[in-house]
């Protein structure tokens, strides 16, 4: 597990190297969702690059989504692009009623074709100390596993048989996952400790549980998106052969996003402070254009080698634990049986 030192002068060297890009492909004729496009986010790039290429790109977000589909059309109508390429739609992964329309309105609406869909959307509300207990979603889940994993596994596995029809009637349908090179933070069995696919309250009398703060904001981001890589892998292993249907991870880089901007503080000071953080901050992070490279790579070029970790526009190495396939079908088989109590789709 490399260290945040180490992690930084890696990111600080890379700054250095020219920043990959990917190469222009035809994407008419291909529908894609992108998942967390809003303003200033590495989704929006993406969707936006996608669309410019010509594909039929769904966008999403669970804010503002007006805003959204304005300033991407604006965006497509200054390149030259059809603005008409691009729809946008609410959805929040941590409400599966919310997760369950949208699969239902793209259904209809797409007559059932998916060639790719990119589970771009993610959330880390950084601590900078341990808390004593974790930040639960309404319906009890740890935040960061409840939304960048489960509600994502909810989305794929809702929109499953439109991308299997898709990758049979095409040969080539795909499921990027937007991981984080953080994923090293966790280990397999973290993935399995305390129930995280269960949101019963935890023991009382568990040996392990101590009343010292233990939560890390940070090990449960990386804990979601080791699991996001066991996900992308395992659909790969699932339904590749079978269905044409392949499925990469990736970590787009450290990048320059509302999830990465420093924290505002109120006031005339604490403004003039903000904007001085943010302006040093954008000189040692990359841009939301830079950020959506590997993602729109591994979205669009043909052919492309499933199954694996992308960083930098080409193929990288996860963590070890990220290659154990028994954790991954195992991690598959839980998520299913959670999603299997959820309500039905519409
Ligand atoms: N920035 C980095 O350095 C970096 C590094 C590694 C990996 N990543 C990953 O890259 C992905 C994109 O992040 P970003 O940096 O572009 O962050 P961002 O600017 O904060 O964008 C995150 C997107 O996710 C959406 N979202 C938040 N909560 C959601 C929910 N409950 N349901 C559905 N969508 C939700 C947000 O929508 P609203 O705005 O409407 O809330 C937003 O569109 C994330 O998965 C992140 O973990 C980022």
């Amino acid at each position: 597990m490399p260290d945040s030192f180490t992690r930084t002068v890696k990111h600080l060297g890379r700054l250095f190297l020219s920043k990959p890009m990917a190469e222009p492909v035809e994407m008419a004729g291909r529908h894609v969702i992108v998942t967390g496009a809003s303003p200033g986010s590495i989704g929006y790039e993406t969707a936006r690059i996608l669309a410019e290429w010509g594909a039929t790109v769904v966008a999403t977000r669970v804010r503002d989504v007006v805003r959204m589909a304005s300033s991407l059309k604006d965006d497509l109508r200054r390149h030259g692009a059809d603005p008409d390429n691009i729809t946008a739609h609410r959805l929040d992964l941590a409400d599966p009623d919310s997760v369950n329309a949208f699969a239902a309105w793209y259904r209809g609406r797409f007559h059932g074709k998916l060639h790719v869909l990119i589970n771009n959307a993610g959330i880390h509300k950084k601590t900078l100390a341990p808390l004593k207990t974790a930040p639960l979603t309404d319906d009890g889940f740890e935040i960061h596993w409840r939304t960048n994993y489960l509600g994502t596994f909810h989305l794929t596995r809702s929109l499953l048989p439109l991308l299997q029809r898709t990758g049979l009637e095409s040969g080539d349908a795909r499921v990027v996952n937007v991981s984080s090179g953080l994923h090293d933070r966790a280990e397999n069995e973290d993935l399995f400790d305390e129930g995280p696919l269960s949101n019963e309250e935890p023991q009382r009398d568990e040996p392990t549980r101590s009343k010292e703060p233990r939560y890390h904001s940070w090990d449960s981001y990386g804990k979601s998106k080791l699991a996001m890589v066991h996900m992308a892998f395992e659909i790969d292993r699932r339904f590749a052969d079978s269905h044409n249907l392949r499925a990469v991870a990736v970590h787009p880089g450290v990048v320059m996003t509302n999830l990465t901007l420093p924290q505002a503080f109120g006031g005339r000071m604490g403004k003039a402070l903000h904007r001085i953080s943010s302006a040093l901050t954008s000189l040692v992070l990359l841009s939301p254009t830079a950020g959506a490279q590997t993602i729109v790579m591994c979205a669009s070029r043909r052919p492309l080698q499933g199954g694996r970790y992308y960083e930098r526009c080409a193929v990288a190495e996860s963590s070890l634990d990220s290659q154990d396939p028994e954790a991954a079908n195992r991690l598959w088989d839980l998520s299913e049986r959670w999603a299997g109590t959820l309500a039905e789709p519409i």
